[in-house]
């Protein structure tokens, strides 16, 4: 997620534009820019790596004069993350800047379209692009102001724009379609930004940016108008009470719940631009060039290893590749006989574990194809890999890992279904199936998790005193037992262990008493019934169950235990209401025993040593 921030007022702007831009250095990033006006020119500076680099650059210019600018900190997507990519872009007519959050799904027809116009483009992004559409549509006789909105009318997909300009020297454009930006109304200042902590020092009056609308700032002013028409939208203030720390949590208690919180919007982010419903088909542009493997070889660590137990089925059953899934640290050491035409996948948040990375080194140097599904561009893994599909979560802050494993689900599934359409191994149907249902789970589960949240903290407020629990489930449900047990075990230091609930009778069960509870995961497929008699011979023998499932129909209902409902899903989707309630419960309990969230105790965000 880019950080933005605009300033029109009437201190230095560039001090102000540095210090809103560290207080959005959680939101990670990879390079950072500024620029304003002097003398009716633009002054763009720009720098790879962190803030440091740009103050440097900085040190030795004039900045004293300008009271208006434009500041980002960037978290590449389209194009690697070098100073050449880094916002602010200019347009070819460098008489206009913006600075950009989000993905512009058509950039690249626009950018066709420019280029037989004579513009040339100096990056690989797609904010160039929007910052020449801008300019394109001034040169047509258009105001500043329409030439914006007609630009943004001609890009799709998510944005959080701002803009300067050197006709307007002391005044801010910003726009947003399903990116967060927002106003700061100070005294005698105005600041556009993507998050409070930006500007939270000077102003705590915030106007909230609708999509559709565009703002105007200058020293005095705040404007906003409706794309469509340019009429003026009346606005409130919003006073916000938040300290900064809460308010880089975006008002969340700990970043991992509002990482949780972020799964809806990770999940369309994922699809967007790949899954075309309209079409039935998916496009994964990172995979054309990559050859499809006669046998599929997975290997990952912790969550991430996890996502691709989960994905072993669909990618046998959809893209008909024989499938096996490994720990990496378990892969690397056990000599395993490489298959011509199969591919290793691995699977890392971070892009930086040392075991997945050894198993990545291990197979290229036997001439194995390798492709990596990584959250950050730029890690070792994604540069080493010989294809890459960025999850494009955005930067996952707390230790326990949450959106990263429903944006991984979400690309395993692309894939597959990718491969299978590919190698003719699946019906369109299926197709046709999976790419609607999975582009309905954002706004379904965005009206899901408040409830889950609130049923989550009551149940670990119960079971947050057992020194033991069970996580059981069959097939696809197995996975993500594991990972809720994995959860509880690292944030609430709590016992618990995943298990194929198949496996209870051969030795487990002997394990069960009132103080073991069991918590069964057990959706409405092919396995419920199986899983129902599981239940029933644990609750036979006096140990708690709680069944996560979907609300009783067709006699399909528990006889004995409680249930956590949850809505039912189509076939391997399920695991997106399934996985956030496991998320919430093991955050809610580990709150509830007052555990350090977000940091716990010996554990590292990127386990790069072995
Ligand atoms: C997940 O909550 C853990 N923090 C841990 O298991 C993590 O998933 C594992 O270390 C793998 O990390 P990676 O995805 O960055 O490779």
């Amino acid at each position: 997620m880019c950080g933005i921030i605009g300033y029109s007022g009437h201190r230095p702007a560039v001090p102000v534009i540095m210090e809103g831009l560290r207080r959005l250095e959680y939101r990670g990033y990879d390079s950072s820019g500024v620029c304003f006006v002097r003398n009716r020119e633009l002054q763009v500076i720009r720098a790879e790596g962190k803030l440091n680099n740009l103050e440097d650059k900085l040190a030795d210019m004039d900045i004293s004069l300008a009271t208006a600018g434009l500041g980002h900190t960037r978290w590449a997507t389209h194009g690697a993350p070098t100073e050449n990519n880094a916002h602010p872009h200019v347009s070819f007519t460098r008489n206009l800047a913006i600075v950009h959050n989000g993905i512009i799904e058509n950039y690249r027809e626009w950018k066709d379209f420019l280029l037989d116009k004579g513009y040339l483009f100096f990056s690989e992004t797609d904010t160039e692009v929007l910052a020449n559409l801008i300019a394109d549509e001034q040169a047509g006789g258009l105001s500043l102001l329409r030439a914006f909105a007609a630009a943004l009318e001609k890009a799709s997909g998510t944005y959080a724009v701002a803009l300067l300009s050197t006709e307007e020297p002391d005044t801010i454009y910003a726009a947003r379609h399903s990116a967060p930006l927002l106003i700061g109304a100070g005294a005698g200042e105005h600041f556009a930004a993507s998050d409070i902590p930006a500007f939270l020092p000077y102003t705590r009056d915030v106007v909230f940016l609708e999509d559709g609308e565009i703002a105007r700032i200058t020293p005095l002013r705040a404007e906003v108008f409706s794309m469509a028409d340019l009429k003026p939208v009346p606005k409130t203030l919003t006073r916000i009470e938040w300290d900064l720390q809460a308010a880089q949590k975006g008002g969340y208690k700990h970043f991992m719940l509002k990482e949780i919180f972020e799964q809806p919007r990770v999940v369309a982010d994922c699809i967007a631009g790949r899954a075309d419903t309209k079409r039935n088909a998916v496009r994964m542009p990172e995979l054309e060039g990559f050859p499809v493997p006669s046998r599929l070889r997975i290997a990952a660590c912790g969550t991430s290893w996890h996502a691709g137990l989960w994905a072993q089925s669909l990618m046998e059953g959809w893209s008909g590749i024989p499938t096996t899934v490994e720990t990496a640290s378990e892969f690397r050491y056990r000599n395993a006989l490489p298959v011509p035409g199969e591919c290793l996948l691995v699977i890392s948040q971070s892009g930086e574990t040392a075991d997945t990375l050894a198993a990545l080194r291990l197979v290229k140097e036997q001439g194995i194809a390798t492709l990596g599904i990584c959250n950050v561009i730029g890690s070792s893994i994604a540069r080493e890999a010989d294809a890459v599909v960025l999850t494009q979560a955005g930067p996952e802050i707390s230790v326990a890992s949450t959106k990263a494993m429903t944006a991984q689900m979400t690309v395993l599934m692309l894939t597959a279904l990718y491969w299978g359409r590919k190698r003719g191994s699946l019906d369109r149907e299926i197709t046709a199936r999976a790419l609607a249902e999975l582009s309905d789970i954002p706004a379904r589960l965005t009206g899901l998790l408040p409830t889950l949240e609130s049923e989550a903290a009551g149940l670990a407020a119960r079971f947050a005193a057992c020194k033991s629990m069970f996580f059981l489930g069959r097939g696809q449900s197995f996975p993500l037992a594991l990972e809720g047990a994995l959860k509880v075990k690292e944030l609430s230091y709590i016992h618990a262990e995943g298990y194929a609930s198949g496996e209870m009778k051969h030795g487990p069960i002997a394990l069960i008493d009132p103080c073991f509870p069991s918590f069964f995961l057990m959706p409405y497929d092919a396995h419920f019934a199986k899983t129902m008699s599981n239940l029933e011979e644990v609750a036979a023998r006096k140990g708690p169950v709680v069944a996560l499932t979907n609300p009783p129909k067709d006699g399909m209902e528990l006889r004995v235990g409680e249930s956590w409902l949850l809505p039912e899903a189509w076939g391997p989707l399920c695991a997106f209401f399934m996985l956030p309630a496991l998320q919430l419960f093991s955050y809610k309990a580990a709150a509830f025993l007052g555990k350090d969230v977000d940091q716990p105790r010996n554990l590292a965000k990127s386990v790069t040593v072995e």
